[in-house]
């Protein structure tokens, strides 16, 4: 067998091989002996025996930037430069003087990155090149978003997830075509539908009553599957909040307000809302965090307030509480909510008042008797044998919610630490049959209502969260998505580029009211239609026969 070589880089040969420039790094070829140049050109040599002989290229075709070498020569390109401006402009015109001054500042900048400032190396190395890097780096998430990335790959919404709700909202049709770009590798949970689907007019409106278990005179009918989840006045600006209030009362939904605190411009548009309580109770609480029972009493008995829930946790930062950076609290947040300004707002991980299976059931007691409101729980579910505790307990003090919220680890959230988001909490279907057992094992499935919400923002997972056992769904970034959000990540920094999560008055200046909450309307339709088709298909004529065997889960293989 013969053999051959290429020639290599020093740095490849010294990684890759053990060996230096120059060295032949051998490697065995079957017959005519030549190979690819790290060039990709086929240099031959030809090798007999065990002594191989080689033959140098004709011409090194190998380019490549040595950027310590760029940099010094732009370090020192500046100062050359300085100088010469200097004499232009005192031999040949005063103009050349502007280039002076602008020379010297940069030059006097990059002294102060190179010699003086300790906390980047690279700027102290290289100088005023090194900030090509971190320019390029600040603007990698665009370009990736924009060109790199396939429409199946980007997190947390693929630019095909996104683009089916952009065009729901536009009210444009949201068909594709060839076949699914989903990977169908036996792992991903599937609807079952029948050979004999339901004619459209056989199915059912949709309906259910929050409330009905205990009797409340005030229970709660919703019409569709589907509400707005909860988002704060303050993690969103004002014009996103009156647009999803606005776009929910066109659509007949409601809508949750988030933990913000006193609901200003939810209650503007005459929105039906659900009315939220934070582990910090803004909007309801005492100086010390307690709630404050008279003000929950006067906003219940607000007409547009119908419901209330009690958020013990979130699925994007289970066991820590809400966080409000402190770039986005504005004199007026600050006053809705009861907290001052120029520190981020860290709610506590818990309520003061619940820190127990026992005192948690008192807790939802309470608040049912002060609202007089159907009320519910949100959380994202850790233990299942805590939930068990607390359901036991419920059963023991007969004190049901009148829903219970599943939040999966995968909810979204406008701060959180990344580990929280990343780590903590279980996502939501693994959740909701868990959820599900515990409530049907204790008996109570009848006593309590589940709501689901985690990326459910298209029909096919919406239809799959009720088959696990939801009577409806909520979505946050799915309205958000139909708002014109464009995943631009930047919800806790206060520039959201399409003015939905910030307060600058310059940003939001492109979110128009009117216009954004007929996207939302129109992406209730279109969910709405999407509903019928996909129930149609599973052959049922209502959304009470939606259950697990519905479903096809591949880890059971059933
Ligand atoms: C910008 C933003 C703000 C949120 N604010 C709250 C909040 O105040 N209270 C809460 O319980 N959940 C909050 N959430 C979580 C959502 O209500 C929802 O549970 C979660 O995002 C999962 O739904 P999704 O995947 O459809 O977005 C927020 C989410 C986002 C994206």
């Amino acid at each position: 067998m013969s053999r051959c070589g290429v020639w290599r880089s020093t740095r490849e040969s010294k990684t890759n091989h053990n060996s230096y420039a120059g060295e032949i790094s051998l490697a065995p070829c079957r017959g005519f002996a030549s190979c690819r140049g790290s060039l990709g050109r086929v240099i031959p040599f030809f090798v007999s025996g065990s002594a191989p002989v080689r033959t140098r290229p004709l011409i090194e075709t190998r380019l490549s930037v040595n950027l310590e070498r760029v940099a010094k020569a732009g370090n020192i390109g500046i100062v050359t430069m300085l100088f010469g401006a200097a004499l232009l402009g005192y031999f040949v015109s005063f103009y050349f003087h502007f280039l002076t001054v602008a020379l010297l500042l940069l030059n006097l900048v990059n002294f102060y990155w190179r010699r003086v400032q300790k906390t980047h190396s690279l700027l102290a190395n290289f100088g005023f090149l090194a900030q090509g890097r971190y320019l390029m780096e600040s603007i990698g998430p665009e370009f990736r978003q924009y060109w790199f990335s396939s429409d199946t790959e980007e997190k947390p919404f693929s630019r095909l997830e996104r683009s089916e709700v952009y065009r729901k909202a536009k009210g444009i049709d949201s068909s594709a075509a060839f076949g699914s770009q989903q990977s169908f590798d036996r792992s991903e949970i599937k609807l079952r539908h029948s050979f004999f689907p339901a004619p459209h007019d056989t199915i059912e409106p949709f309906r259910v009553t929050f409330g009905e278990e205990r009797g409340v005179d005030t229970a709660f009918t919703i019409t569709r599957p589907i509400l707005i989840s909860a988002m704060s006045f303050g993690a969103l600006g004002q014009n996103a909040v009156r647009a999803f209030a606005r776009g929910a009362r066109k659509a007949e939904i409601p809508m949750n307000t988030g933990e913000g605190g006193y609901p200003k411009y939810h209650l503007m548009e005459g929105a039906d809302l659900i009315f939220q309580m934070g582990t910090a109770k803004f909007g309801v609480r005492h100086e010390d965090g307690r709630l404050d029972e008279q003000k929950l009493a006067e906003l219940a008995a607000k007409p547009e307030i119908k419901m209330v829930e009690i958020k013990l946790s979130q699925g994007a930062k289970p066991g820590k509480g809400g966080l409000l950076p402190s770039e986005k609290i504005t004199a007026e947040i600050a006053e809705l909510r009861g907290v001052p300004m120029g520190r981020d707002v860290v709610s506590p991980p818990y309520h003061a008042e619940c820190t127990d299976p026992a005192s948690t059931a008192a807790f939802i007691r309470r608040v049912q008797e002060i609202a007089g409101l159907p009320v519910g729980i949100k959380f994202c579910l850790g233990r299942d044998a805590e939930l068990r505790a607390l359901v036991s307990e419920m059963k023991r003090q007969n004190v049901f919610p009148d829903w219970m919220t599943v939040d999966g680890g995968e909810g979204g959230t406008g701060a959180a630490p990344k580990s929280f988001m990343d780590s903590i909490g279980l996502p939501l279907f693994s959740a909701l049959p868990l959820v599900l057992d515990v409530l049907e094992e204790e008996g109570v499935k009848d006593r309590v209502k589940l709501l689901a919400s985690g990326k459910l923002v298209n029909a096919g997972r919406q239809i799959t969260a009720m088959s696990m056992g939801a009577s409806a769904c909520y979505t946050a970034r799915g309205f958000m998505l139909a708002l014109g959000c464009i995943q631009a990540l930047q919800c806790n920094q206060n520039t959201c580029p399409v003015g939905i999560t910030t307060h600058h008055g310059h940003l939001q200046n492109g979110l128009d009211v009117e216009a954004k909450s007929e996207r939302v309307k129109n992406y209730v339709l279109g969910l709405h239609h999407d509903h019928i088709e996909m129930m149609s298909a599973l052959g049922k004529t209502s959304a009470t026969q939606l259950d697990r065997k519905n479903l096809y889960l591949p880890a059971s293989g059933s």
